[in-house]
Protein backbone atom coordinates (compact mmCIF):
# COMPACT_ATOMS: atom_id res chain seq x y z
CA UNK A 1 0.00 0.00 0.00
CA UNK A 2 1.05 3.66 -0.49
CA UNK A 3 2.00 5.63 2.29
CA UNK A 4 -0.07 8.38 3.08
CA UNK A 5 1.20 11.16 1.46
CA UNK A 6 1.53 14.93 2.12
CA UNK A 7 0.70 16.02 -0.80
CA UNK A 8 -2.28 18.91 -1.36
CA UNK A 9 -4.16 17.19 -3.91
CA UNK A 10 -5.55 13.70 -4.27
CA UNK A 11 -5.03 11.34 -6.78
CA UNK A 12 -8.13 12.27 -8.76
CA UNK A 13 -6.86 15.81 -8.56
CA UNK A 14 -3.76 15.35 -9.88
CA UNK A 15 -4.54 13.51 -13.03
CA UNK A 16 -7.60 16.12 -13.27
CA UNK A 17 -4.70 18.54 -13.25
CA UNK A 18 -1.96 16.50 -15.45
CA UNK A 19 -5.15 16.30 -18.13
CA UNK A 20 -6.40 20.13 -17.92
CA UNK A 21 -2.06 21.44 -18.33
CA UNK A 22 -1.74 19.08 -21.18
CA UNK A 23 -4.83 19.87 -23.16
CA UNK A 24 -3.73 23.48 -22.68
CA UNK A 25 -0.24 22.85 -24.28
CA UNK A 26 -1.33 21.13 -26.80
CA UNK A 27 -3.75 23.97 -27.81
CA UNK A 28 -2.03 26.92 -26.95
CA UNK A 29 1.94 26.07 -27.13
CA UNK A 30 4.08 27.99 -29.41
CA UNK A 31 5.32 26.95 -32.41
CA UNK A 32 8.87 26.79 -31.91
CA UNK A 33 11.62 25.35 -34.20
CA UNK A 34 13.07 23.37 -31.40
CA UNK A 35 9.80 21.54 -30.73
CA UNK A 36 9.86 20.44 -34.19
CA UNK A 37 12.64 19.30 -34.57
CA UNK A 38 12.33 16.33 -32.14
CA UNK A 39 16.72 16.16 -32.22
CA UNK A 40 18.52 15.99 -28.69
CA UNK A 41 20.97 18.05 -30.31
CA UNK A 42 18.81 21.12 -31.15
CA UNK A 43 16.86 20.41 -27.61
CA UNK A 44 19.96 21.05 -26.01
CA UNK A 45 20.94 24.54 -27.89
CA UNK A 46 17.65 25.57 -27.51
CA UNK A 47 17.85 24.77 -23.67
CA UNK A 48 21.15 26.34 -23.41
CA UNK A 49 20.11 29.66 -25.19
CA UNK A 50 16.42 29.92 -22.91
CA UNK A 51 18.62 30.01 -19.68
CA UNK A 52 19.03 33.46 -19.66
CA UNK A 53 17.40 34.71 -22.52
CA UNK A 54 13.74 34.77 -23.13
CA UNK A 55 12.03 32.80 -26.01
CA UNK A 56 11.30 36.08 -28.87
CA UNK A 57 14.74 37.13 -28.09
CA UNK A 58 16.54 33.35 -28.60
CA UNK A 59 14.66 32.77 -31.76
CA UNK A 60 16.87 34.68 -34.42
CA UNK A 61 19.63 33.68 -32.95
CA UNK A 62 18.89 29.72 -32.71
CA UNK A 63 17.81 29.69 -36.45
CA UNK A 64 21.38 31.13 -37.04
CA UNK A 65 23.18 28.79 -34.78
CA UNK A 66 21.35 25.69 -35.94
CA UNK A 67 22.51 26.88 -39.57
CA UNK A 68 25.64 27.49 -38.65
CA UNK A 69 26.75 24.14 -36.55
CA UNK A 70 23.58 22.15 -37.26
CA UNK A 71 24.83 18.85 -35.52
CA UNK A 72 27.57 18.41 -32.34
CA UNK A 73 29.88 17.54 -34.56
CA UNK A 74 29.49 20.88 -36.52
CA UNK A 75 29.75 22.93 -33.28
CA UNK A 76 32.69 20.59 -31.95
CA UNK A 77 35.06 21.26 -34.76
CA UNK A 78 34.56 24.93 -35.66
CA UNK A 79 36.61 27.22 -34.05
CA UNK A 80 35.66 29.06 -30.59
CA UNK A 81 35.97 32.58 -32.22
CA UNK A 82 32.85 31.59 -34.80
CA UNK A 83 30.97 29.79 -31.91
CA UNK A 84 31.43 33.44 -29.51
CA UNK A 85 30.38 35.41 -33.03
CA UNK A 86 26.71 33.65 -33.16
CA UNK A 87 26.15 34.16 -29.65
CA UNK A 88 27.30 37.81 -29.68
CA UNK A 89 24.34 39.99 -28.06
CA UNK A 90 23.20 37.27 -26.07
CA UNK A 91 25.43 37.45 -23.32
CA UNK A 92 25.76 35.32 -20.75
CA UNK A 93 29.05 34.01 -22.88
CA UNK A 94 30.05 30.76 -20.54
CA UNK A 95 27.22 29.24 -22.07
CA UNK A 96 28.43 29.47 -25.61
CA UNK A 97 32.21 28.56 -24.43
CA UNK A 98 30.37 25.55 -21.93
CA UNK A 99 28.80 24.43 -25.15
CA UNK A 100 31.17 24.24 -27.33
CA UNK A 101 33.39 22.36 -25.02
CA UNK A 102 30.76 19.97 -24.29
CA UNK A 103 30.29 19.23 -27.95
CA UNK A 104 33.80 18.64 -28.48
CA UNK A 105 33.43 16.04 -25.63
CA UNK A 106 29.91 14.71 -27.39
CA UNK A 107 32.61 13.90 -30.76
CA UNK A 108 35.54 12.74 -28.53
CA UNK A 109 33.73 10.86 -26.12
CA UNK A 110 30.35 9.89 -27.30
CA UNK A 111 30.68 9.50 -31.39
CA UNK A 112 28.76 12.62 -31.91
CA UNK A 113 25.42 11.94 -30.02
CA UNK A 114 24.34 13.28 -27.51
CA UNK A 115 24.33 10.78 -24.24
CA UNK A 116 20.86 9.59 -23.03
CA UNK A 117 22.41 8.13 -19.79
CA UNK A 118 21.83 11.17 -16.86
CA UNK A 119 25.32 10.41 -15.33
CA UNK A 120 27.36 10.79 -18.85
CA UNK A 121 25.22 14.23 -19.88
CA UNK A 122 25.30 15.75 -16.29
CA UNK A 123 29.52 15.06 -16.72
CA UNK A 124 29.02 17.42 -20.22
CA UNK A 125 30.43 20.92 -19.46
CA UNK A 126 27.51 23.45 -18.85
CA UNK A 127 25.12 20.84 -18.43
CA UNK A 128 23.65 21.48 -14.64
CA UNK A 129 20.51 19.48 -13.23
CA UNK A 130 17.75 21.71 -14.56
CA UNK A 131 19.32 21.17 -18.55
CA UNK A 132 19.87 17.71 -17.72
CA UNK A 133 16.57 17.18 -16.72
CA UNK A 134 14.97 19.31 -20.19
CA UNK A 135 17.13 17.32 -22.11
CA UNK A 136 16.62 13.91 -20.90
CA UNK A 137 12.59 14.74 -20.46
CA UNK A 138 12.01 16.54 -23.85
CA UNK A 139 14.77 15.01 -26.43
CA UNK A 140 14.31 11.06 -24.64
CA UNK A 141 11.18 10.76 -23.02
CA UNK A 142 12.52 10.11 -19.34
CA UNK A 143 10.44 10.94 -16.12
CA UNK A 144 13.01 13.87 -15.24
CA UNK A 145 11.01 16.67 -13.36
CA UNK A 146 12.21 20.24 -14.80
CA UNK A 147 12.57 22.96 -11.90
CA UNK A 148 13.39 26.22 -13.71
CA UNK A 149 12.51 29.96 -12.45
CA UNK A 150 9.06 29.73 -14.28
CA UNK A 151 8.24 26.81 -12.40
CA UNK A 152 9.27 27.61 -9.08
CA UNK A 153 6.42 30.36 -9.76
CA UNK A 154 4.08 28.19 -11.00
CA UNK A 155 4.19 26.09 -7.69
CA UNK A 156 4.58 28.61 -5.47
CA UNK A 157 1.50 30.12 -6.51
CA UNK A 158 -0.47 26.37 -6.68
CA UNK A 159 0.78 25.64 -3.36
CA UNK A 160 0.65 29.02 -1.51
CA UNK A 161 4.61 28.62 -0.93
CA UNK A 162 5.45 31.24 1.55
CA UNK A 163 9.50 30.70 1.98
CA UNK A 164 12.03 32.05 0.61
CA UNK A 165 12.70 29.82 -2.61
CA UNK A 166 16.49 30.28 -2.82
CA UNK A 167 16.53 28.27 0.88
CA UNK A 168 17.48 24.61 0.45
CA UNK A 169 14.29 23.57 2.40
CA UNK A 170 11.81 25.40 -0.06
CA UNK A 171 13.66 23.83 -3.15
CA UNK A 172 13.74 20.66 -1.70
CA UNK A 173 10.09 20.89 -1.25
CA UNK A 174 9.54 22.37 -4.77
CA UNK A 175 11.60 19.42 -6.15
CA UNK A 176 9.64 16.71 -4.72
CA UNK A 177 5.89 18.91 -5.00
CA UNK A 178 7.46 19.01 -9.09
CA UNK A 179 8.38 15.26 -8.95
CA UNK A 180 4.96 14.09 -7.66
CA UNK A 181 3.17 15.92 -10.20
CA UNK A 182 4.92 14.88 -13.29
CA UNK A 183 2.86 13.63 -16.10
CA UNK A 184 5.08 9.82 -16.16
CA UNK A 185 4.91 8.65 -19.65
CA UNK A 186 4.73 12.55 -21.28
CA UNK A 187 7.23 14.31 -19.01
CA UNK A 188 8.79 16.12 -22.07
CA UNK A 189 4.95 17.53 -22.96
CA UNK A 190 4.06 17.89 -18.95
CA UNK A 191 7.88 20.28 -18.46
CA UNK A 192 7.39 22.40 -21.06
CA UNK A 193 3.59 22.84 -20.55
CA UNK A 194 4.43 23.80 -17.05
CA UNK A 195 7.45 25.96 -18.22
CA UNK A 196 4.79 27.70 -21.09
CA UNK A 197 2.42 28.29 -18.45
CA UNK A 198 4.96 30.37 -16.40
CA UNK A 199 6.28 32.35 -18.90
CA UNK A 200 3.03 33.22 -21.08
CA UNK A 201 0.04 32.74 -18.10
CA UNK A 202 1.44 32.48 -14.65
CA UNK A 203 4.12 35.82 -15.28
CA UNK A 204 6.26 37.24 -12.65
CA UNK A 205 3.76 40.43 -12.88
CA UNK A 206 -0.07 40.61 -13.89
CA UNK A 207 -0.52 37.11 -13.81
CA UNK A 208 -3.73 36.42 -16.19
CA UNK A 209 -5.33 33.64 -13.64
CA UNK A 210 -8.68 34.27 -15.23
CA UNK A 211 -6.76 32.36 -18.39
CA UNK A 212 -5.12 29.26 -16.89
CA UNK A 213 -5.95 25.86 -17.62
CA UNK A 214 -5.45 24.90 -13.78
CA UNK A 215 -6.53 28.33 -12.44
CA UNK A 216 -9.23 25.72 -9.99
CA UNK A 217 -5.94 24.36 -8.29
CA UNK A 218 -4.51 27.28 -7.38
CA UNK A 219 -4.27 28.14 -3.32
CA UNK A 220 -3.23 31.80 -4.46
CA UNK A 221 -5.82 32.18 -7.02
CA UNK A 222 -8.05 31.67 -4.18
CA UNK A 223 -6.59 33.10 -0.80
CA UNK A 224 -4.39 35.99 -1.60
CA UNK A 225 -5.98 39.15 -3.26
CA UNK A 226 -2.90 39.20 -5.53
CA UNK A 227 -1.39 35.90 -6.42
CA UNK A 228 1.66 37.97 -7.75
CA UNK A 229 3.33 38.50 -4.35
CA UNK A 230 4.46 35.05 -4.50
CA UNK A 231 7.24 33.62 -5.03
CA UNK A 232 8.60 35.74 -2.11
CA UNK A 233 11.22 37.94 -3.65
CA UNK A 234 14.58 38.77 -2.99
CA UNK A 235 15.33 42.17 -1.89
CA UNK A 236 17.81 43.65 -4.73
CA UNK A 237 21.10 44.01 -3.88
CA UNK A 238 22.40 47.17 -5.16
CA UNK A 239 24.95 46.72 -7.67
CA UNK A 240 28.49 48.40 -7.76
CA UNK A 241 29.12 50.80 -10.64
CA UNK A 242 32.20 51.28 -12.60
CA UNK A 243 33.40 53.84 -14.86
CA UNK A 244 34.91 52.16 -17.77
CA UNK A 245 36.99 53.97 -20.72
CA UNK A 246 37.99 52.94 -23.59
CA UNK A 247 39.61 53.76 -27.05
CA UNK A 248 39.16 53.25 -30.26
CA UNK A 249 42.90 53.67 -31.15
CA UNK A 250 43.06 54.27 -35.13
CA UNK A 251 46.48 53.96 -37.23
CA UNK A 252 45.69 54.76 -40.90
CA UNK A 253 42.39 53.02 -41.88
CA UNK A 254 42.84 50.25 -39.20
CA UNK A 255 41.98 50.28 -35.14
CA UNK A 256 43.54 48.05 -32.11
CA UNK A 257 41.33 45.40 -30.46
CA UNK A 258 42.43 43.41 -27.50
CA UNK A 259 40.96 39.53 -26.76
CA UNK A 260 39.75 39.45 -23.27
CA UNK A 261 41.33 35.96 -21.64
CA UNK A 262 39.13 32.63 -22.52
CA UNK A 263 38.19 32.59 -18.53
CA UNK A 264 36.19 35.03 -17.17
CA UNK A 265 33.21 37.54 -17.26
CA UNK A 266 33.09 37.53 -21.61
CA UNK A 267 35.97 35.48 -22.03
CA UNK A 268 36.98 34.87 -25.38
CA UNK A 269 35.63 38.32 -26.82
CA UNK A 270 37.02 41.26 -28.29
CA UNK A 271 37.21 45.00 -26.96
CA UNK A 272 38.44 48.06 -27.38
CA UNK A 273 41.59 48.86 -25.25
CA UNK A 274 41.09 50.67 -21.42
CA UNK A 275 39.99 49.87 -18.32
CA UNK A 276 37.88 50.95 -15.30
CA UNK A 277 38.29 54.82 -14.30
CA UNK A 278 39.04 55.49 -10.59
CA UNK A 279 36.78 58.05 -8.78
CA UNK A 280 37.77 61.34 -9.50
CA UNK A 281 39.79 60.67 -12.17
CA UNK A 282 39.40 62.31 -15.49
CA UNK A 283 38.81 59.42 -18.38
CA UNK A 284 41.07 61.06 -21.28
CA UNK A 285 44.05 61.14 -19.25
CA UNK A 286 43.39 57.28 -17.18
CA UNK A 287 43.65 55.95 -20.95
CA UNK A 288 46.17 57.16 -22.35
CA UNK A 289 48.11 56.27 -19.59
CA UNK A 290 46.42 52.68 -19.36
CA UNK A 291 47.00 52.13 -22.94
CA UNK A 292 50.61 52.80 -22.60
CA UNK A 293 50.93 50.93 -19.53
CA UNK A 294 49.11 47.78 -20.68
CA UNK A 295 49.82 47.51 -24.52
CA UNK A 296 53.27 49.71 -24.57
CA UNK A 297 51.94 52.35 -27.61
CA UNK A 298 52.03 55.92 -26.85
CA UNK A 299 48.29 57.96 -28.38
CA UNK A 300 46.68 60.49 -28.35
CA UNK A 301 42.72 61.00 -27.49
CA UNK A 302 41.27 63.11 -30.00
CA UNK A 303 37.07 62.97 -28.81
CA UNK A 304 34.64 61.58 -26.94
CA UNK A 305 32.47 58.95 -28.83
CA UNK A 306 29.93 58.16 -26.98
CA UNK A 307 28.77 57.44 -23.14
CA UNK A 308 26.56 53.89 -22.94
CA UNK A 309 25.29 52.12 -20.18
CA UNK A 310 25.07 48.79 -19.58
CA UNK A 311 23.91 45.93 -16.85
CA UNK A 312 25.80 43.21 -16.01
CA UNK A 313 24.10 40.24 -13.48
CA UNK A 314 26.83 42.02 -11.15
CA UNK A 315 27.46 45.46 -11.70
CA UNK A 316 26.77 48.50 -14.00
CA UNK A 317 28.80 49.83 -16.44
CA UNK A 318 29.09 53.69 -17.66
CA UNK A 319 31.34 52.73 -20.75
CA UNK A 320 33.01 55.97 -21.95
CA UNK A 321 34.24 55.68 -25.68
CA UNK A 322 37.02 57.79 -26.67
CA UNK A 323 38.78 58.16 -30.65
CA UNK A 324 42.17 58.00 -30.38
CA UNK A 325 45.28 58.12 -32.73
CA UNK A 326 48.05 55.84 -32.68
CA UNK A 327 51.25 58.10 -32.28
CA UNK A 328 54.46 55.82 -31.55
CA UNK A 329 55.14 51.84 -30.35
CA UNK A 330 54.58 48.25 -31.56
CA UNK A 331 50.85 47.28 -29.49
CA UNK A 332 51.94 43.95 -27.52
CA UNK A 333 50.01 43.49 -24.49
CA UNK A 334 51.38 43.24 -20.93
CA UNK A 335 49.41 39.78 -19.58
CA UNK A 336 49.82 38.35 -23.45
CA UNK A 337 46.09 38.62 -24.43
CA UNK A 338 46.10 39.04 -27.92
CA UNK A 339 45.89 42.40 -29.92
CA UNK A 340 45.30 42.66 -33.44
CA UNK A 341 44.83 45.60 -35.75
CA UNK A 342 41.95 45.53 -37.99
CA UNK A 343 39.72 47.44 -40.81
CA UNK A 344 36.81 49.54 -38.75
CA UNK A 345 34.99 48.30 -41.44
CA UNK A 346 35.65 44.31 -40.70
CA UNK A 347 34.57 45.23 -37.34
CA UNK A 348 31.63 42.90 -37.64
CA UNK A 349 33.07 39.47 -38.42
CA UNK A 350 34.60 39.93 -34.82
CA UNK A 351 33.06 38.89 -31.25
CA UNK A 352 32.16 41.89 -28.90
CA UNK A 353 30.56 42.33 -26.16
CA UNK A 354 27.12 44.27 -26.19
CA UNK A 355 28.13 47.58 -24.81
CA UNK A 356 30.83 47.70 -27.88
CA UNK A 357 28.86 46.71 -30.13
CA UNK A 358 26.95 49.75 -29.20
CA UNK A 359 30.18 51.59 -29.17
CA UNK A 360 31.08 50.51 -32.63
CA UNK A 361 27.75 51.48 -34.15
CA UNK A 362 27.94 55.46 -32.75
CA UNK A 363 31.84 55.67 -33.95
CA UNK A 364 30.38 54.57 -37.10
CA UNK A 365 27.96 57.47 -37.00
CA UNK A 366 30.56 59.72 -36.30
CA UNK A 367 33.13 58.36 -38.90
CA UNK A 368 29.82 59.35 -41.36
CA UNK A 369 29.69 62.58 -40.29
CA UNK A 370 33.02 63.44 -40.63
CA UNK A 371 33.84 61.71 -43.65
CA UNK A 372 32.39 62.93 -47.08
CA UNK A 373 30.51 60.06 -48.71
CA UNK A 374 32.44 57.82 -50.79
CA UNK A 375 35.36 58.48 -49.25
CA UNK A 376 37.48 55.83 -46.82
N1 LIG B 1 11.98 27.82 -21.11
C1 LIG B 1 13.10 27.06 -21.15
N2 LIG B 1 12.90 25.94 -21.83
C2 LIG B 1 11.61 25.97 -22.26
C3 LIG B 1 10.82 25.10 -23.02
N3 LIG B 1 11.33 23.96 -23.48
N4 LIG B 1 9.55 25.46 -23.23
C4 LIG B 1 9.08 26.62 -22.73
N5 LIG B 1 9.76 27.49 -22.05
C5 LIG B 1 11.04 27.16 -21.79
Amino acid sequence: MEAKSEFPLDARQIDAFRRALLDWYGEHQRDLPWRRAGDPYAVWVSEIMLQQTRVDQVRPYYDRFMELFPTAAHLGTAPLEDVLKAWEGMGYYARARNLHRAARRVVEEHGGQIPEDPARISDLPGIGPYTAAAILSIAFGKDCPVVDGNVVRVLSRLFLLTGNPASSAARKKIDGLAGRLLARGRAGDFNQAMMELGATICTPRKPRCGACPVNPFCEARKTLPDPSVLPRKRPRKQRPHHHVAAGIVGRNDEVLIVRRPTDGLLGGLWEFPGGIVGKGVVGEEFLAEEIKNTLGIGIRVDRAVATLRHAFTHFEMTLQGYSCSHLEGVARHRDGNECRWVRFDDLGSFAFPRAYQRLIEAAAEVREDRQPAGST
